[in-house]
């Protein structure tokens, strides 16, 4: 499916233009906390007056959404009788949209995540307000069920349009737009490496990096310039994980986010760091089907794009650039290392070039953790 980019202008004339073309009579606002905030709050405020289109807002949910909190949006969404979802947010109103689209055609009888996904027509706009998780991008969500994440991944999640509105970034809190930039860095280089690459998918990760790599200072200073393009790049990087899926980064810091409440995009810069370091130290561990030589070569490619002569200097620069960063590291002891070991998302540890067995991975956490130095 090819996603439709509705063009963005100062009072929104275009999105008005396609929610009337696409004769949305109700539409459900899935949308954060902030939204109220947004410089684009008004015009959904305004637009039954102006189209005759309904609005439900929904923002009963919480930063990594839970199934219960999706479970309310389907309640809450067939209640309102709506017709079309409208995403505006980060990730997790993404999550939570795509989630709700996709249960809303399954029975209550049963869990939703046990069922076949059956695919239906609801509208899906998503108008992402951070330059990060690409989810805009994407079919793929997450929800956390029991405690446990569990990722949903079905073609008809991916928003059939998308509205990238750099304004919405203005009000962006400094940690968070350091946050979701690493995360748009890490979807960028993981996408590139990973065993599911194409030539397309490197070509969108390639000029994600480049555009992040540019603009990193220009964004973080709050420029208008560095906004559009910092949130062009995560959309570019999110086309990226849509084709290839990311790698060890984040197959290693989801725990790092839920257990010590890590940031996402910290956690996943600071797993990708050290991943990084072991992979051009151990390309003889290489399990992509395309072999050694192709994953020595990729590497190379990845140290060129990003301005270094060499794979292993790539791979040192980001590390030195996340210690220049100084994120929030949690105190633990070397036993949480191992229980971290142990709580890998093996299904994307799967998409890693290198394989990494149980005694790297609790290497690589006590190095996260600054419990022994990279070896
Ligand atoms: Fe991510």
């Amino acid at each position: 499916m090819k996603q439709r980019r509705i063009p963005s202008d100062e009072a929104y004339a275009g999105l008005r233009a396609y929610l009337t073309g696409r004769k949305a009579k109700k539409i459900f606002l899935v949308c954060g906390q902030s939204f109220s905030g947004l410089r684009i709050a008004p015009f959904f405020d305004r637009l039954e007056l102006q189209t005759g289109i309904c609005v439900t807002k929904f923002q009963q949910f919480e930063p990594n959404p839970q199934y219960g909190s999706v479970v309310e949006g389907v309640r809450r969404f067939r209640e309102s009788g709506s017709d079309f979802i409208v995403a505006v947010g980060g990730g997790s109103a993404m999550d939570v949209a795509k989630c709700i689209k996709l249960f809303s055609g399954l029975s209550d009888e049963e869990c939703y995540l046990k069922q076949r996904a059956a695919p239906n027509d609801i509208g899906l706009l998503a108008i992402p307000t951070t330059a990060g998780s690409g989810s805009e991008a994407t079919k793929f969500a997450v929800v956390y069920f029991e405690g446990e994440k569990q990722s949903v991944s079905e073609e008809s999640c991916m928003p059939q349009a998308v509205l990238l509105d750099a304004r919405l970034l203005e009000t962006l809190p400094p940690l968070q737009r350091t946050a979701t930039a690493l995360d748009a860095l890490c979807h960028a280089v993981e996408s590139f490496w990973s065993v599911n690459a194409t030539e397309e998918s490197k070509r969108l990760s390639k000029a994600a990096l480049g555009l992040i790599l540019k603009n990193w200072d220009a964004y973080l200073f709050n420029d208008g310039q560095g906004n559009q393009k910092m949130l062009y790049a995560a959309h570019l990087a999110g086309q990226a994980i849509n084709l290839a899926q990311t790698t060890a980064g984040h197959a290693m810091c989801y725990q790092l986010t839920s257990r010590y409440g890590l940031p996402h995009g910290c956690a996943a810069a600071l797993c990708l760091s050290k991943a990084w370091l072991h992979m051009v130290r151990h390309p003889m561990a290489c399990r992509d089907a395309r072999g050694e030589p192709y994953l020595r070569k990729t590497l190379a490619e990845l140290a060129e794009a990003m301005g270094q002569s060499r794979a292993e200097e790539a791979a040192k620069w980001l590390d030195g650039f996340v210690k220049s960063l100084r994120l929030p590291l949690p105190e633990a002891s070397p036993r949480e290392a191992a229980w971290l070991r142990d709580s890998v998302n093996q299904a994307r540890l799967r998409n890693h070039p290198v394989r990494l067995d149980a005694d790297a991975l609790e290497s690589l956490y006590r190095q996260i953790l600054q419990l022994e130095e990279e070896g």
